[in-house]
């Protein structure tokens, strides 16, 4: 069976001394969860720090991006084998954010998939439409091509190791959230493409997030559907209550 992974993306919020103590409230909490695996993505700056803080404990720890090349002349950019250096075994690849302001391709995402791989993190593929790509009826074209081109040459069973998350553009920061049955329908269908292209094994193990304003409130239903493996959580997972919180909902 799946484990469910809750991440919780921090994007560009919490000083060092914030980030620790959030660890340290993090690590007590997290005795009581059960069934499910809990990680947090804080800024670059806060993560090895947050690694210290959380080792021994069941919490893994994530950056938000990462440059594909092993090291050089790259001002402003961390390589895969840094983040591992540095604590991390996850990282998120090709969030919203980062391909609407960053310029972020499809082709850097593999790239950066592929080099994540290679040193041992997980990466943590993000696929979404925007508002009006699902009011043109063609999510499911969007995030074929979005699936698609992260995925391209991996083999099935590194396929089968990843992290999927489907956030539609639209609900994320929003307060905004799929349905349900709408966040279902899209990751089983993401589900299909991964058995289409890479086999039974890749799609039975891949993990596939919904994220875009996840609570406690919404975390168990969303979770209860039967191809919904947790939630890339934002705004929810800056408070240690609410991300406690939306972990217990899931487990
Ligand atoms: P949100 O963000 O939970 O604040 O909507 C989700 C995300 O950007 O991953």
């Amino acid at each position: 069976m799946r484990v469910p992974l809750i991440a919780g993306n921090w994007k560009m919020y919490k000083t060092l001394a914030e980030a620790v103590a959030f660890a340290r409230a993090l690590k007590e909490a997290a005795a009581g969860f059960k069934g499910v695996e809990a990680a947090v993505c804080p800024p670059f700056a806060a993560l090895a720090a947050v690694a210290g803080e959380l080792k021994g404990s069941s919490v893994a720890v994530g950056a938000q991006d990462v440059f594909w090349e092993a090291e050089g002349a790259y001002t402003g950019e961390i390589s895969p084998a840094m983040l591992v250096d540095a604590g991390c075994s996850y990282v998120i690849a090709g969030h919203s954010e980062r391909r609407q302001y960053f310029q972020e391709t499809d082709e850097n995402v593999n790239r950066k998939v592929k080099a994540a791989l290679l040193h041992g993190l997980v990466p943590i593929i993000c696929v979404g439409e925007l508002l009006q790509e699902r009011e043109a009826g063609i999510t499911e074209k969007v995030v074929q091509s979005q699936t698609g081109a992260a995925l391209a040459g991996l083999k099935p069973e590194q396929v089968a190791g990843l992290v999927i998350a489907y956030e539609p553009v639209w609900a994320i920061g929003t307060g905004r959230t799929a349905t349900e049955a709408d966040a279902q329908q899209v990751i089983a269908f993401i589900r299909t493409l991964v058995r289409d292209s890479f086999g039974d094994v890749a799609a039975y193990g891949v993990r596939i997030q919904y994220g875009g304003s996840v609570k406690p409130e919404n975390a168990a239903g969303l979770m209860s559907q039967p191809d919904i493996d947790g939630a890339l959580v934002g705004g929810a997972s800056l408070k240690v209550d609410s991300f406690a919180g939306i972990i217990k909902a899931c487990g």
